[in-house]
């Protein structure tokens, strides 16, 4: 286990607070991949490596696919996870790294990694599912070649809004809208965090017309560094208790982790690297949709 970093400055003024978050938000910090997650889908293609502190995922024809689960549930935080992705021909791969609720009105934060030829790009795909309702994809070309090293995908997620970032960088905030113009937030419902590698041919690269080429399997995609900071709750038993204990944080704390998101950066992501965005696709959406 890792000392629990990035306390937020404001916590160390609250000195019981301080004590209340620093005994209960760093519980899965950092470390041990085997301690942390389950496996879902295909425990021969969960691979621990290094006795847990790193981790491939792979897929093959025999099992179509495989996946992990966090066994903490966590309400609000900062959540990062460190990957590489699958290298040379990875075309119609999808491989997804996400936050979901599994409930029937469910949440969910996606990033869906979409493969590609070799030497070709990768699409990163993110997507917000709130009280159920999705549909609110945008893509991006990442700016480095993210099968060549480990990178950090992280998600801050506070009562004022939910940042994605790739290595620090803002890639997509998606605000809490739910006041002002009743759009549903993720503020209920705590979430695990999931991973699964799977062939997605039928649509993932150059819209499904090129196909997984078996002969190149198997396809690994790699993890480590999982980190977990600042979280209102990390509960390994149920969702039920993690929304129990998030629900004693005393109100002075609602501004638990308040960021500030780097709006430079974010717009050179957006001129530079995205590829679409469900907010101006007006064939799709002819009223445009109310968080956007
Ligand atoms: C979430 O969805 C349920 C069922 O569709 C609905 O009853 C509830 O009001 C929704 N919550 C919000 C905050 O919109
Ligand atoms: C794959 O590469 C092609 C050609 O560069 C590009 O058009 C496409 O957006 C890339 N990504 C996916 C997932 O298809
Ligand atoms: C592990 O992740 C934490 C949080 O993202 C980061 O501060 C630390 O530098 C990472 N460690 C390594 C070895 O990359």
């Amino acid at each position: 286990m890792a000392a629990c970093p990035r306390i937020a400055p404001y916590l160390t003024l609250l000195v019981s607070i301080s004590i209340f978050f620093s005994s209960s938000s760093c519980g899965a910090a950092a470390g041990n991949l085997k301690d942390d997650f389950e496996v879902t889908w295909a425990a021969e293609n969960v691979r621990f490596e290094d006795g847990g502190e790193a981790l491939q995922l792979v897929l093959e024809p025999s099992t179509g696919g495989a996946g992990f689960a966090s066994k903490d549930y966590f309400l609000f935080g900062n959540i990062d996870m460190q990957m590489k992705l699958v290298p040379g021909d990875s075309a119609g791969t999808v491989t997804a790294y996400y936050l979901s609720s599994e409930t029937s009105n469910h949440d969910e934060l996606d990033f869906e990694f979409l493969g590609n030829s070799s030497g070709e790009p990768y699409i990163l795909q993110t997507n917000v599912f709130s009280n159920g309702t999705s549909g609110r994809e945008q893509r991006i070309f990442l700016w480095f070649d993210p099968t060549a090293d480990f990178h950090t995908y992280s998600v801050t997620w506070t009562q004022q809004r939910i940042v994605f970032l790739v290595d620090g960088v803002p890639i997509r905030v998606f605000s809490n809208n739910e006041a002002a113009k009743g759009v549903p937030y993720l503020n209920k419902q705590p979430m695990r965090v999931f991973s699964s590698i799977w062939n997605g041919d039928s649509w993932a690269t150059r819209g499904g017309q090129v196909k997984i080429d078996w002969a190149h399997a198997p396809f690994i995609a790699s993890y480590r560094n999982f980190t977990v900071a600042e979280s209102a709750c990390v509960k390994a038993t149920s969702a039920a208790a993690c929304s129990a204990q998030a629900a004693t944080i005393p109100s002075s704390t609602t501004a638990v982790g308040e960021q500030q998101v780097d709006t430079g950066r974010l717009q050179w992501v957006e001129s530079n690297f995205m590829v679409y965005n469900y907010c101006t696709d007006q064939a799709r959406y002819p009223i445009v949709p109310l968080e956007c």
